[in-house]
């Protein structure tokens, strides 16, 4: 059950090539995305480390999306299949403590998902608005995208 006023915080690691243009696209067509979803962007998701994604939430975010290319679109052959694993062990450790492995998600786009992102970015702000915030979340200290 989401908590009454929580303003989630998102980091969104799109990679440069396909999730980041489709992130970029919905900016321009003007679609609706939640302001809680602070893109990232990244060379490709396969340069992820379980550890980048574990200093999101060390610095705030109560939910990380991993966003690349379509399944044997990356442009470094198989990064995003590597992703996808990585992201499996994360959740784990996630899970293990006790923050939630829910948190985190994975999502595959192409340059021309403009409307899929926004779709991506509503559907994971309403996912993280029902968890409510991270048990690692800073009290009154600050958050993940901002600086
Ligand atoms: Fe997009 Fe690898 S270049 S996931």
């Amino acid at each position: 059950m989401g908590e009454l006023g929580f303003e989630p915080r998102i980091v969104a690691l799109c990679c440069h090539f396909c999730a980041y243009a489709a992130a970029d696209l919905a900016g321009a067509l003007r679609l609706q995305c939640p302001d809680s979803i602070h893109v990232v962007k990244i060379p490709c998701t396969g340069d992820l480390d379980v550890r980048d994604v574990l200093a999101a939430f060390e610095s705030g975010a109560d939910g990380v999306m991993i966003a690349g290319c379509m399944e044997g679109d990356c442009h470094y052959q198989t990064g995003n299949l590597r992703a996808l694993k990585r992201v499996e062990r994360t959740q784990q450790v996630l899970t293990e403590a006790g923050v939630g492995g829910e948190r985190i998600r994975m999502y595959h786009l192409s340059s021309a998902m403009g409307g899929r992102w926004a779709e991506v970015a509503r559907e994971m702000d309403a996912h993280i608005r029902q968890l409510g915030p991270s048990p690692l979340r800073p009290v009154g200290g600050a958050s993940a995208g901002e600086s």
